[in-house]
């Protein structure tokens, strides 16, 4: 077989066997089959598409391109939730000591990202001491004796996927939904769990900016998933501003704990619920997503997510006292409030502009290789429907360096919109498709 060949059938519309996507991505794996003509695979498929079954196949190749991670020494069915990320998005740190607190295990492999803020493992790390580096064995047996284990992604995992997505970054193939679908889900099969619950987000802080795109990516996802023999189940949320309130790392753990005691945002604390309900019904611990969500509320009320929450913290090696004492998580020096410049209801606020104000104050990567500041980023006061009086705190900022702070205040203003009359409410939940 010749790359070559492959190329030119995709180019002119064809349709690739199983058999040519795994030829490409074992030579692009194993370095002999080029950038320049993964490049070119990759624009083709951009335009050409990808039908359901090469979109399955490549998934398959990409998964099984490294370690296939084995979880069957954990009693129970696993469940998984996927991200596909965006501002003030920490649903993980509330959510999966709280599905295991209601008695699911949860087996996590998370990563670092690029980005706003860090990914999960960057927001755990606000706990001093906290680390993921964990063998596979310290991972099954967290995971049967406590419920809950959360470790940082390994270099085996779907390493095509790895190869290709870098690819794919610089050569303006990322947006292309096939290829979104597979990336995802290779490493979602490859991290081993029977039931994943996708949470796919929409609006201007999201991948998908169009809901219509984004319930075409969870069902793509979705498919791939129950194809590979897993549960699945796929929530389209909003994005069309940030999650809760608070954006950036450890404002973000500090609010996950407000959570679990019953005094998290009322739009997080519904996101928690809805995907936690799908995770506890697929895990077969409920037979209703109602059901499941009173067991979720019981953990809330109870304490016992917010204790899971400490004793997951504490066996990772985690400072566990921040978790009741969240004064102890990093903290910036300089506190200032954004204040309104007029009176009106907010009736927008570009969410993506939120979180490039939170990278500029230190809070998220440029690169692979840039240190986050755990301590910076921005508590909302106002929010999309809130009214606002001239010269009232839209926002808390947190930082540490005045350098540019007059910049960032700007943006932050400029990302805010506002009207004389009330703007309708948007939808969280804007639907749920289970496979
Ligand atoms: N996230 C991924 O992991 N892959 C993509 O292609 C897009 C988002």
């Amino acid at each position: 077989m010749r790359m070559y060949d492959v190329i030119l059938k995709k180019r002119n519309g064809g349709v690739l066997s199983r058999e040519e996507l795994r030829f490409f991505i074992e030579g692009y794996t194993n370095g002999s089959i080029p950038d320049y003509q993964a490049s070119a695979l990759m624009m083709a498929i951009y335009y050409q598409g990808m039908t359901k079954e090469e979109t399955y196949e490549l998934t398959m190749a990409m998964a099984e391109s490294g370690e296939m991670l084995e979880l069957s020494a954990i009693r129970g069915v696993k469940v998984d939730k996927h991200s596909t990320g965006g501002v003030g998005d920490k649903t993980s740190l509330a959510l999966a000591p709280l599905v295991a607190a209601c008695g699911v295990p949860v087996a996590k492999m998370s990563g670092r990202g690029l980005g706003h803020t860090g990914g999960t493992i960057d927001k755990l790390e606000s706990f001093p001491g906290f680390s993921t580096q964990l063998t596979a064995e310290e991972f099954v047996e967290n995971v049967n004796s406590i419920g809950i284990a959360i470790m940082g992604q390994t270099a085996q995992l779907a390493p095509a996927d790895k190869k290709l997505y870098a690819l794919r970054d610089v050569t303006a193939t990322v947006d292309q939904l096939s290829l979104i679908a597979s990336s995802i889900m290779s490493k979602k099969l490859a991290s081993g769990a029977d039931a994943i619950v996708l949470d796919v987000k929409t609006g201007s802080g999201a991948f998908m900016k169009k809901e219509e795109d984004a319930f075409t990516l969870a069902k793509a996802m979705g498919e791939i998933g129950a194809s590979a023999g897993r549960k699945m189940a796929a929530v389209v949320t909003d994005m069309d501003q940030p999650l809760g309130n608070a954006v950036g790392n450890a404002l973000e753990v500090r609010e996950a704990i407000d959570t679990l005691q019953g005094r998290g945002p009322k739009d997080f604390t519904e996101l928690v619920l809805t995907l936690g309900s799908q995770m506890l019904v697929l895990g077969g611990i409920c037979s209703s997503a109602l059901e499941a969500a009173d067991k979720l509320k019981q953990a809330i009320e109870n304490g016992s997510g917010l204790r899971k929450l400490a004793e997951f913290v504490e066996r990772q090696g985690g400072a566990s006292r921040a978790v009741y004492e969240p004064e102890l998580l990093p903290k910036a020096a300089i506190i200032k409030e954004i204040k309104a410049p007029c009176a009106g209801f907010v009736s927008k606020i570009i969410c993506d502009e939120i979180g490039s104000c939170c990278m500029m104050l230190g809070g998220g990567r440029e690169t692979k290789e840039s240190k986050i500041d755990l301590g910076v980023g921005f508590v909302l006061h106002k929010k999309v429907g809130d009214y606002a009086k001239q010269g009232e705190s839209l926002a808390t900022m947190y930082a540490n360096d005045e350098a540019g702070l007059a910049e960032v205040e700007n943006r932050f203003l400029a990302a805010y919109r506002f009207s004389d009359e009330k703007p309708e409410a948007s939808k969280l939940i804007k639907g749920i498709l289970v496979f």
